[in-house]
């Protein structure tokens, strides 16, 4: 974490399997979820091996579902959910728990800032999480979004740009780069 916040956050891009990447994140956080009874559920449906730094998006993804389960009640739920269309890989997690004021909404990824309920826990973070989650992603060429309604849950959407290693291995191959070809497209 001191890293990252001193700038030498460092992104590297290799072949990445997103989809055995979340289930392992998934194995390792399901005693948490297990633990407050809640309902940890996963969607993702992406084919292609992507350009993408492992480490750091395991870290991104560790936080959100982290974030989720803290922030939602016993028997509450949560579902992951990645997809990628046209050229771009959205993750997503939601949950149906306290939610974040309007108020508080625009702040959470400020370094630091933890909404009124939950600087009121005991056992909270630190406020560092959606910070070091957004500079991942932008370093990835990405962008971060936030939706919730207090008492009815928050979702946490990213997209960044998905890059197939195997478009990669072409555009060396060959000459120009591939990524627009029809059939990579669609
Ligand atoms: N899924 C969520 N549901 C409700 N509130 C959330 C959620 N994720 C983040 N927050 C709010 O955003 C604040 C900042 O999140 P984060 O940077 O991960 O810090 P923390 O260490 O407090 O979890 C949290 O303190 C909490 O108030
Ligand atoms: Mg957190």
């Amino acid at each position: 974490m001191a890293q990252a916040e001193e700038g030498v956050l460092k992104i590297e891009r290799i072949p990445t399997n997103i989809v055995e990447l979340i289930q392992r994140v998934g194995t390792h956080i399901e005693p948490q979820a297990a633990q407050k009874e809640i309902d940890l559920e996963f969607d993702l449906e992406v084919e292609h091996l992507l350009q993408l730094d492992p480490v750091r998006i395991e870290q991104v993804v560790f936080n959100l579902i982290d974030n989720a389960i803290r922030y939602t009640k016993a028997g509450g739920q949560v579902r992951v959910t990645v997809v990628e269309t046209r050229g771009i890989l959205e993750i997503q997690v939601t949950d149906n728990g306290i939610g974040i004021s309007e108020t508080d909404l625009p702040h959470i990824w400020e370094r630091f800032y933890r909404a009124e309920k939950s600087r009121s826990r005991t056992a909270g973070g630190s406020g560092l999480g959606l910070p070091i989650v957004k500079r991942i992603v932008e370093l990835l060429g990405g962008t971060v979004q936030a939706q919730s309604t207090p008492g009815k849950g928050t979702s946490i959407r990213l997209r960044m740009p998905a890059v197939h290693a195997k478009d990669l291995l072409k555009r060396n191959e060959k000459h120009g780069n591939s990524i627009d070809s029809k059939e990579e497209r669609e």
